[in-house]
């Protein structure tokens, strides 16, 4: 079974899904930490991704589509995926309808993990990102170790304009995937994510859990 969360930048999912995938044994894809770890490395899909990451734009759908497929195909992906940050748009969730239906895989639920709009901003600005494991933390609500404090580093998306258009993008592109999924019958649970980490994972896995 496969699961998608949903919610705004900021709302949490990246925490969950980390949080989700060790506790159900399932495979993490997150499609923003794909393209982040491809810009750091330099490589040709960081070059085309970058500008339209850092200007809070949505990387073009054929891009993306790629990179789902081949995290899909991976043995760790067999018992299960959470989908972070995919589907963003109806395309790419009639997109994922079609490879899901390929490799014979079944989509469980939707989560949407709902916060206010003054909370998710303040939240991306206080965000650090473990470039070693892809952990995140926050500076006042989830303060990473002391010993790797040093190498934390603030996302280039982060800025305060760059969040504000990302929420744009955001209620214009993506939550409409909510109909979507309400529509295609669907199961669709909404999550109120301003609560503590522990009690947004529980909540979650007490509707999903296998
Ligand atoms: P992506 O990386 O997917 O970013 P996003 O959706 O904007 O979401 P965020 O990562 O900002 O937030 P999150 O919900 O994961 O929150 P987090 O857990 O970090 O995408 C980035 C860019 O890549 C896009 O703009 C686009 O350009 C491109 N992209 C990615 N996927 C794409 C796709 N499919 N198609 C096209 N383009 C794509 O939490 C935020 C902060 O809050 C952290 O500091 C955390 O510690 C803290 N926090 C979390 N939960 C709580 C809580 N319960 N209480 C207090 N603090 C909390």
């Amino acid at each position: 079974m496969d699961l998608i969360l949903l919610g705004a930048p900021g709302a949490g999912k990246g925490t969950q899904s980390s949080l989700l995938a060790e506790r159900l044994g399932m495979e993490k894809i997150a499609t923003g930490d794909i393209l982040r770890d491809a810009v750091r490395r330099g490589t040709e899909l960081g070059l085309e991704a970058k500008a339209f990451m850092d200007a809070g734009e949505l990387v073009p759908d054929a891009v993306i589509f790629g990179l789902v497929k081949s995290a899909l195909e991976t043995p760790a992906a067999e018992a299960g995926a959470i989908f972070d940050g995919f589907p963003r748009n109806v395309p790419q969730a009639q997109k994922l309808e079609e490879i899901l239906d390929e490799m014979g895989r079944t989509l469980g639920a939707v989560v949407v993990i709902d916060v206010p709009e003054e909370v998710l901003v303040r939240r991306m600005s206080g965000r650090r990102t473990d470039p070693e494991t892809g952990n995140v933390y926050h500076v006042e609500h989830n303060p990473a170790p002391a010993e790797i404090a040093g190498r934390l580093v603030q996302r280039d998306d982060d800025r305060e304009e760059t969040v504000r258009h990302r929420l744009q993008v955001y209620r214009a592109a993506t939550e409409p995937l909510i109909e979507f999924y309400e529509s295609a019958e669907v199961p669709v649970y909404h999550v109120r994510g301003d609560r503590s980490i522990d009690l947004v994972r529980d909540e979650i896995v007490s509707l999903v859990g296998r």
